[in-house]
C-alpha cells in the first residue's frame, strides 16, 4: 500500500476488530449514528473516497459513483446480498463491487430452519400466549401445528443458502424439492437427495417452502397471490432472503384465509416498516432481519468485507469480487 493513507468510508459501526484492521492502513471516517446514513450525508462523506463498506441499506448507483468521483477503487458491501448495489454501474466506473458469500451460509439456513420450525409448531404465538396471562391448562387439541419431520421442503433458490437448508433438512428425515434457474451438478442433487421441480409443481407438493433467492426483476413479487393460492392449506412459507421477493399484501390475504397455515418472515418488502396485516396475524412469525445475526458470523462478513476492501486499496484482487471485468480494465494501468 502506498505511503499515504487512502481515505475510506465506514457506514456503520461494524465489529471493533474489523474497524482497527481499517484504521491501522487507512484513514477511516466512520459513520456513527444508530440508523443507516441518510442519502445526502452518504453522498457527502462518500465524495473523495478511495474506498467503502456499505450496507444493504445503502444505495450504491450512478449518483453515488459520480458524487464518489474517480478516486473510488472498491465499494466492499457488508451482505451477502447485493441488490443495493449497481453491479454494471460500478462496473462502467471501473469500481471494483464485492460482498460477503460464503462466510454467513451456514448461520442463514440456520435462522431459516429456525422459521420453518416456529411457524409450523406456534413457537413465538405459544410464547405470546404465555406472557399474555391467559388461564390455561395442557389440552389434547391445544395450539396444533404441522409436522417438520417426514415432511416435503421446496426450497426456492438453491445456491450456498439453500443446499445448506437442504443439508439440515435430511436430519429431519424430510424430502427435498427445489426450484433454480440453473441446475446444479447431478452429484449435488445426488449428495442432497434434492429433487429439480418446475416452481409450480414446487409449491404444490410442499408442506413447507423456503425462498433463497437473490433480488433480480426476475423475483420481484416471485411468490405472488395466484402462486400462494396453489400452496397447501397446511403449508408454511418462510423468507429469509429478501422481502420483495413476496407479494406482502397477497400473503396478508393468504394467510388471513387460512390459504396457507402460516409465515416466518426475516425480510420485509417495505424494511424497516412491516405491512399492518402482518403484525395482525397471529400465524405469522416476524424477525428483523437476522438471518446472519450470530457473533462469529457478524464478526467473519466483517473480516472478508475489511479483506475485500484492503486488497482492493493494495491493488490486488479482492477474495469476493462481483464484477470481475472491473477488475481485468484497471490491472493494466495499476
Ligand atoms: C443479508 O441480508 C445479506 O445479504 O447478507
Ligand atoms: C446466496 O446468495 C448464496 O449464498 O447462495
Amino acid at each position: 500500500m502506498s505511503r499515504t493513507r487512502p481515505p475510506v468510508l465506514v457506514t456503520r459501526h461494524l465489529p471493533q476488530e474489523a474497524l482497527d484492521r481499517i484504521a491501522a492502513w487507512c484513514d477511516m471516517t466512520l459513520y456513527d449514528g444508530e440508523g443507516a446514513m441518510d442519502r445526502d450525508q452518504l453522498l457527502t462523506e462518500v465524495a473523495g473516497k478511495a474506498g467503502a463498506i456499505t450496507l444493504l441499506t445503502d444505495r450504491v448507483d450512478e449518483e453515488f459513483l459520480d458524487v464518489a468521483g474517480p478516486e473510488l477503487k472498491i465499494v466492499a458491501n457488508y451482505a451477502v446480498g447485493f441488490d443495493n448495489i449497481d453491479v454494471e454501474a460500478c462496473t462502467r466506473h471501473g469500481v471494483l463491487a464485492c460482498n460477503t458469500p460464503e462466510v454467513l451460509t451456514e448461520t442463514t439456513a440456520d435462522t431459516a430452519f429456525a422459521l420453518m420450525m416456529a411457524a409450523a409448531r406456534r413457537i413465538a404465538e405459544g410464547d405470546r400466549f404465555i406472557r399474555s396471562g391467559t388461564p390455561w391448562i395442557w389440552g389434547p387439541l391445544m395450539m396444533l401445528g404441522q409436522d417438520v419431520h417426514h415432511a416435503t421442503l421446496g426450497i426456492v433458490g438453491f445456491g450456498r443458502i439453500g443446499q445448506a437448508l437442504a443439508r439440515r433438512a435430511r436430519g429431519f428425515a424430510m424430502r427435498v424439492l427445489y426450484h433454480d434457474m440453473y441446475r446444479p451438478p447431478a452429484e449435488v442433487e445426488l449428495e442432497l437427495g434434492a429433487e429439480y421441480r418446475e416452481l409450480e409443481d414446487l409449491l404444490r407438493e410442499s408442506d413447507f417452502v423456503s425462498l433463497h433467492t437473490n433480488l433480480t426483476p426476475q423475483t420481484r413479487h416471485l411468490i405472488n397471490a395466484d402462486r400462494l393460492a396453489t400452496m397447501k392449506p397446511t403449508a408454511v412459507l418462510v423468507n429469509t432472503s429478501r422481502g420483495p421477493v413476496i407479494d406482502e399484501q397477497a400473503l396478508v390475504r393468504a394467510l388471513e384465509q387460512g390459504q396457507i397455515f402460516a409465515a416466518g418472515l426475516d425480510v420485509f418488502e417495505r424494511e424497516p416498516d412491516v405491512h399492518p396485516g402482518l403484525l395482525a396475524c397471529g400465524n405469522v412469525v416476524l424477525i428483523p432481519h437476522l438471518g446472519s445475526a450470530t457473533v462469529k458470523t457478524r464478526l467473519a462478513m466483517a473480516n472478508l468485507a475489511v479483506d475485500n476492501l484492503l486488497a482492493a486499496l493494495e491493488a490486488r484482487r479482492p477474495p469476493a469480487l462481483l464484477n470481475p471485468q472491473a477488475w481485468e480494465q484497471r490491472t493494466p494501468r495499476e
